[in-house]
């Protein structure tokens, strides 16, 4: 599977997001991350959809957004108008998983179901021939600049293994935590699509770093 890398701009220089959406594509990171948290759900508040209007001016690459939210169904409307090519809510924020994802689809939108450290891995099964992509987080979702937690490769492996004994091909996406090391090992596990926030943007050289969390 062709690794796919999704550059978190939670870390980037948020005054001049236009010239760190450029250095972005001049990377080689194929997708623009965008965490939108709203201090419930998680305990940080972020930004939301004006500044996803902005990104969608300002870009054409692929805006891969990320709902740290409640109740995300009330919001797919406005996120998918607003320029997400593909929209991932978390299961444990209060919306009916299927009808969201069916939501998302209408709006002709890929989507994606994310996971917390702490739920179990087996309950995103019966949702993995639905979705485009399945989000394993990494760190509790949050903060930018966390520690990986090593106890969730375990979940991406069983994911991967599951996805494989069913003949599901799914996009296995990693978030928190990941640079060039945890990179190789979320790889081997079966993750796919790799976010990462503090690493790429406070890289010396964005496109080496890029490079390194694909060898
Ligand atoms: C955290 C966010 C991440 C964050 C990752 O809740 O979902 O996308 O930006 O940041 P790093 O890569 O610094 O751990
Ligand atoms: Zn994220």
């Amino acid at each position: 599977m062709k690794t796919i890398v999704s550059a978190s701009i939670l870390s980037a220089d948020l005054c001049d997001l236009r010239s760190e959406l450029i250095r972005t594509e001049k990377s080689g990171a194929e997708y623009v991350h965008f965490d939108v948290m709203d201090g419930v759900f998680v305990n940080n508040i972020s930004y939301g959809i004006p500044v996803l209007k902005c990104v969608r001016k300002a870009t054409d690459m692929f805006l891969d957004v990320h709902l740290m939210i409640t109740e995300p169904h009330r919001y797919i409307k406005e996120f998918a108008e607003s320029g997400a090519d593909m929209i991932t809510f978390h299961t444990e924020a209060g919306s009916d998983v299927s009808d969201t994802i069916k939501l998302i689809r209408s709006f002709g939108k890929k989507a994606g179901i994310a996971i917390k450290p702490g739920t179990p891995v087996s309950e995103v099964y019966k949702f993995a021939g639905d979705v485009d992509m399945i989000l394993v987080m990494t760190v509790e979702p949050g903060f930018g600049g966390q520690g990986f937690i090593p106890e969730t490769e375990e979940k991406i492996r069983a994911l991967r293994s599951f996805c494989d004994s069913k003949g599901i091909e799914l996009d296995i996406q990693v978030d928190g935590g990941i640079n060039a090391e945890t990179s190789r090992r979320v790889r081997e596990d079966g993750a796919n699509v790799l976010v990462a926030g503090s690493y790429l943007f406070k890289a010396p050289d964005m496109a080496a770093a890029v490079k390194a969390m694909r060898e």
